[in-house]
């Protein structure tokens, strides 16, 4: 299997993509860190990774907070050596506000989860993949941080901040065996959905559907897995030929 022998810690792990990547990695052999701040959704996530036995660690941790991720990586480290793969998905992005009626408290909040919550994680596990010259930090940013959505300015600008961490991290590192790139999904079907393969129609894209939470994961465990050693600084959007900016 792709992933036997390697660890993945995910962020947000719970609901949506972050849970799709969690039960892809598992399917294919990795131990799974599920990392998420709402208790009961990844509650319910530990319970439904239970079938692939004692290689799951779920930790209730809110990944803009450095003193709750340094305690997540502890216990990573404990129960597993370390993680090889680290998957930034943990981000605030349901917002509708128009530049001059957002407040400060609200930029903050985006950039210390988006942002922050992304290099905090990162800064702690990257250390452990450069000594054993193999890892992979994938970003999970948005066509936002591209293209700028209205009223989504301060969501849009902690994306466009994280597709330019990518790019220059991976500068850093990659010749130390470390990869380290960024997904940017368009319309990703909702969250709620349980079934991974749920998807509905949506004028965003010429595909004329959204994004399933598998075909999100999926892309992730590409740029994870071995085929992908030589992508490294990318931006991948996954968004089914986007139309409108
Ligand atoms: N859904 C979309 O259409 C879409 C489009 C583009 C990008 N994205 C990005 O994909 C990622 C996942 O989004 P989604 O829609 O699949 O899931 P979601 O937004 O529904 O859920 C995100 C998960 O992250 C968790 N979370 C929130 N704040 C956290 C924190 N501080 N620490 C740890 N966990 C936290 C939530 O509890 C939740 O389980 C996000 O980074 C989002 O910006 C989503």
């Amino acid at each position: 299997m792709e992933f036997e022998g390697k660890t993945v810690l995910i962020t947000g792990a719970a609901v949506g993509i972050g849970r799709a990547c969690a039960i892809r990695f598992a399917e294919q052999g990795a131990a799974v860190v599920a990392t998420d701040v709402d208790p009961d959704t990844l509650a319910a996530l530990a319970e439904e990774l239970s079938a692939y036995g004692d290689k799951i660690l779920t930790v209730v941790c809110d990944a803009g907070d450095p003193l709750s991720v340094d305690a997540a990586v502890r216990r990573t480290t404990e129960t597993f050596g370390g993680a090889d793969i680290l998957v930034n998905n943990a981000g605030l992005w349901r917002c509708k506000t128009a530049f001059v009626d957002t407040p400060a408290e609200e930029w903050e909040k985006f950039i210390r989860v988006n942002i922050l919550g992304a290099v905090y994680f990162t800064r702690a596990l990257i250390g452990g993949m450069i000594e054993k010259r193999w890892g992979r930090v994938i970003n999970v940013a948005s066509v936002a941080g591209v293209y700028g959505n209205a009223n989504m300015a301060h969501y849009s600008a902690t994306k466009g901040a994280l597709i330019s961490f990518t790019r220059a991290l991976a500068k850093e590192v990659s010749a130390q065996g470390v990869t380290v790139n960024a997904v940017s999904p368009g319309s990703v079907s909702p969250s709620e959905e349980r079934d991974i393969d749920y998807t509905q129609p949506s004028d965003l894209s010429f595909t004329g559907r959204t994004g399933t939470a598998r075909e999100n994961a999926d892309l992730i465990c590409f740029l994870a897995s071995d085929k992908a050693g030589y992508i490294s600084g990318q931006n991948i959007q996954i968004d089914g030929c986007r139309k409108k900016q």
